[in-house]
Parts: structure tokens; C-alpha cells; sequence
């Protein structure tokens, strides 16, 4: 279900408990993935700001950000759908986690964000694959729909954060994934798109 590229990356599968922990909580999984759509979006402008006459790039970057809001558009229309409503729920540790390990200093910072971009998206895609396993209906073609779309996006930000310093890269990526793979089978007292094993 994974690319190669994306499979090397990750040191571990999305476990078993999430997944069934995510089948008892539908509408937290959905409320956070609508707030991850949110802010996959928001970084995409962020980082828009930030890509100066670079005329490539900022165009990706824009169509990413349409494509999030797109994904948040298909995540809102399900969750009326089913009746649920939207409601304020925290941000999880896992992006925290990820922002905190980017270099403060630039241009180290800049390459590191771009990695933080292609690893969300890589665990996304990977997490959106086991859930596609346990889904039905139309959370299954919802979820269908943002797989592929989230491949691509992980495929952007690595190959441009590599176009910037591909030695740098290696190595930090090296570091990234075992972040990742701490964050994704350590216990976590929340659930989230993007937590650890559930701690209950
Ligand atoms: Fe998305
Ligand atoms: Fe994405």
C-alpha cells in the first residue's frame, strides 16, 4: 500500500491497538483529521511566504494547500454525514514533537522543516493504508481519496529539501525516522491521527 521510498523511511507499522482504538473512535479520528487537513494547508502557505522567486516551486506549494483544503472540504462533508459535529480538540504530540527536533538556526532550519512536511505526510499515507484495511463505506472513499494525494505531497517535500543539501538530508532523515517510530509505538494518553499506542 506504501511506496519504496516511504517504507524505508518508517521503522515501524501503524500497531494494531491504534487501529482498533481507532474503530471505537470515529468521530476523534475524524475531527483530528480535519484539523490535520487545516494545518497541512496552513504550512503549505506558510512555507509559500518562503519560497521567494522560486516560480516551480511556489506553484506546488499552492496546489498542495488547495488540495488540503480540498481534503478538509471531504472530511467536514462525511462528519455531517454521519451527524457528528465538530468540536475543539487539542493538538496531539506527534507535529510538537516533529517541530521541536527542526534546527532553530537557518538554513538548516528551512531543510529541516521540509522534512518534517514529507514525514507527516509519509506516516499519513502508511496510517491512512491500515485504516483503508478496517474502514467500510464511505469513510473507506474518503480515506481512499486522501491516500494517493498524501504519497505525492511526501514525494514534493523530500525531493526539494534533498534539491537544498542532500548530504544534510541523509543524515537528518536518519534521525526523523527513529523520532517517528518512537512517537508512533510508544504509549500516548490521547488519541489522535497521529498517536502512539493507546495508554488506558
Ligand atoms: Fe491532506
Ligand atoms: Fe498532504
Amino acid at each position: 500500500m506504501v511506496s519504496a521510498a516511504i517504507q524505508s523511511l518508517l521503522l515501524c507499522e501503524t500497531p494494531s491497538t491504534w487501529l482498533e482504538e481507532a474503530s471505537q473512535q470515529l468521530p476523534n479520528l475524524l475531527i483530528d483529521q480535519a484539523n490535520c487537513e487545516k494545518k497541512a494547508a496552513a504550512t503549505a502557505v506558510s512555507l509559500l511566504h518562503r519560497s521567494g522567486s522560486d516560480e516551480r516551486f511556489s506553484l506546488e506549494l499552492s496546489r498542495i494547500a488547495r488540495e488540503e483544503l480540498k481534503h478538509l472540504e471531504l472530511v467536514l462533508r462525511v462528519i455531517k454525514r454521519h451527524g457528528m459535529s465538530t468540536r475543539h480538540l487539542s493538538a496531539g504530540r506527534y507535529a510538537r514533537a516533529l517541530n521541536e527536533w527542526t534546527s532553530k538556526r537557518e538554513p538548516a532550519r528551512l531543510v529541516d522543516q521540509l522534512l518534517v512536511c514529507a514525514m507527516i505526510e509519509a506516516r499519513s499515507c502508511e496510517r491512512i493504508g491500515a485504516l483503508l484495511a478496517i474502514l467500510k463505506g464511505d469513510l473507506r472513499t474518503l480515506y481512499e481519496k486522501l491516500h494517493d494525494a498524501e504519497d505525492r505531497h511526501f514525494e514534493f517535500y523530500v525531493a526539494r529539501a534533498y534539491t537544498l543539501d542532500p548530504n544534510y538530508c541523509e543524515e537528518r532523515l536518519a534521525s526523523l525516522s527513529r523520532l517517528d517510530a518512537h512517537l508512533i509505538s510508544q504509549p500516548d494518553q490521547e488519541f489522535r491521527f497521529h498517536s502512539g499506542t493507546p495508554d488506558r
